[in-house]
């Protein structure tokens, strides 16, 4: 398939996830053959205003790509002048959240509370269409709540406008990340409109991909299954799941490219989000949560991690 200028042969892409998706996760997940990436959401307001918190969001080595921006904001000027720094920056694409169900941001009129005010979303589509030339994309939710189902409506007026893609996590903003998701969504927006629909939500296995591709996806993001699993890329490519000495190595890496990125300190504090996801499952799984959520130094977590029993890897 076709979609932000590049072409892919699986359709395989990471997520967008706040406090998960930074650079060393991205890059873990290329190397399982995730094909495109998102950033962790960036405030829009944040970049015009040259934030140090958002800044610090765009750093990322020369093989992280290629690389979608996302944004969020309410405000349809400082969408457009973040876009153009983002592609000034060199990013591939910009995606624009519509999606974000949390308090802080939908209370600001961001993320999922778009989906109940069209006319504000459409304005900021057009801000940034109006300042790029690399594609845009905008992550919708099924709307606000099940008596407001606008995603179909939506995508129809984005794709008018003039995005590139249509990325669809068909849930409501209520139903956070929960309910099943509402796949028939998908049908519906692909009728509607003729550029690429991307699924996002629960999609963990080689029959989750074939059923949104039956309902006329045209690509897949995996999410949370990815988180302690960076493999699942290569599974859904149909190979095999990581044994236990790779899981292990992987892990290490893992934290090794965390206290690279992020120095010592704040390395070992992101470690800490993914360490229960790599041992989940296993026998001495919660002893080891406990032990390595005490440890602030990286060698020493490293040595808890060689001594973990890493059993068979089946999890
Ligand atoms: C911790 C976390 C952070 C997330 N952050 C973002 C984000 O920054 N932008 C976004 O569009 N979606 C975000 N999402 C939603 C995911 O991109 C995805 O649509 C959702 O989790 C459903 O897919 P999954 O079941 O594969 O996880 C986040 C989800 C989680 C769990």
């Amino acid at each position: 398939m076709r979609a932000y200028n590049n072409e892919f042969r699986y359709g395989l892409f990471l997520a967008p996830m706040s406090g998960i998706t930074d650079s060393p996760m991205r890059i873990l997940c290329r190397g399982y053959g995730a094909e495109l990436a998102f950033t962790e959401m960036i405030s829009a307001t944040g970049l015009v205003r040259s934030t140090k918190n958002t800044m610090k969001l765009l750093n990322r080595p020369e093989g992280d790509k290629p690389l979608i921006a996302q944004i969020f904001t309410s405000e349809p000027q400082d969408a457009g002048l973040s876009a153009k720094i983002l592609q000034d920056n060199g990013f591939d694409g910009i995606d624009i959240n519509m999606g974000c169900p949390v308090k802080k941001v939908v209370s600001k009129g961001a993320g999922a509370a778009l989906m109940r005010d069209q006319k504000r979303a459409v304005e900021i589509v057009e801000a940034v269409l109006s300042r790029v030339t690399i594609p845009v994309s905008v992550k919708l939710r099924a709307g606000w709540d099940s008596s407001s189902i606008t995603a179909v409506s939506l995508a129809k007026r984005c794709a008018h406008a003039g995005v590139n893609a249509i990325i669809i996590h068909p849930r409501t903003r209520s139903e956070m990340f929960g309910s099943p998701p509402r796949w028939e969504l998908i049908s519906s927006i692909k009728h509607e409109v003729d550029i690429p629909v991307i699924a996002s939500g629960n999609i963990r296995s080689v029959k989750e991909v074939e059923h949104v591709k039956s309902l006329g996806a045209d690509a897949y993001m995996i999410g949370r299954a990815s988180v302690g699993r960076p493999w699942i890329f290569r599974e859904l490519r149909g190979g095999p799941a990581a044994g236990p000495i790779e899981r292990k190595e992987l892990l290490l890496r893992h934290l090794d490219m965390l206290c690279s990125y992020y120095g010592r300190q704040r390395g070992i504090l992101r470690m800490r989000k993914f360490l229960s996801a790599y041992v989940k499952g296993l026998p001495r799984a919660s002893a080891f949560r406990q032990d390595a959520n005490r440890i602030n130094e990286p060698g020493q977590l490293e040595s808890l991690i060689e001594r973990f029993d890493w059993g068979d890897g089946e999890v």
